[in-house]
């Protein structure tokens, strides 16, 4: 079974984001990753990663009018985006949050999430393994 994963802003740039926080993954190598442990759990990854508010809403319009589950780190925009919060109701298969870092032991600007109330669930605080951990609730969730 296919899962789109989603990325928001300056995920592609784990290379020079800070490593206390994020690891010292770069991104192509999280892809990697994430496209292995999906294997492993059986299902096909397909991850992607984009700057613009726009596009992943039109990501998230895919996996609705495709019945497509997500995991969906939205980054920044987790913290204000209603846009994609809204778009992301729209998915009616499993949805996930997920982050790399723990954004409830950072600064209080991140403790508020507008997409977890529309996400069955959300994992943070793991690295790269946070998406593994998505992808076996994941598993659980559709079986
Ligand atoms: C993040 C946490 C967000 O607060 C931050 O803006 C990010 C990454 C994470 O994966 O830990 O860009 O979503």
């Amino acid at each position: 079974m296919k899962v789109l994963v989603l990325n928001g802003p300056n995920l592609g740039r784990l290379d020079i984001r800070d490593s206390s926080i994020y690891g010292d993954m770069t991104y192509p190598v999280l892809v990697e990753h994430i496209e292995n442990a999906a294997k492993t759990h059986g299902f096909e990854a397909d991850v992607r990663q984009s700057n613009d508010e726009a596009e992943i809403i039109g990501w998230l319009h895919e996996a609705a009018d495709t019945k497509t589950p997500v995991i969906i780190n939205p980054a920044a925009f987790t913290h204000y985006s209603y846009a994609i919060r809204d778009a992301a109701e729209l998915v009616k298969a499993p949805l996930i949050e997920v982050h790399l870092s723990n954004p409830l032991s950072r600064e209080e600007f991140r403790h508020t999430s507008v997409i977890s109330g529309v996400a069955n669930g959300t994992i943070g605080g793991f690295g790269p393994n946070s998406y593994v951990l998505a992808l076996i609730a994941l598993k659980a969730l559709i079986s």
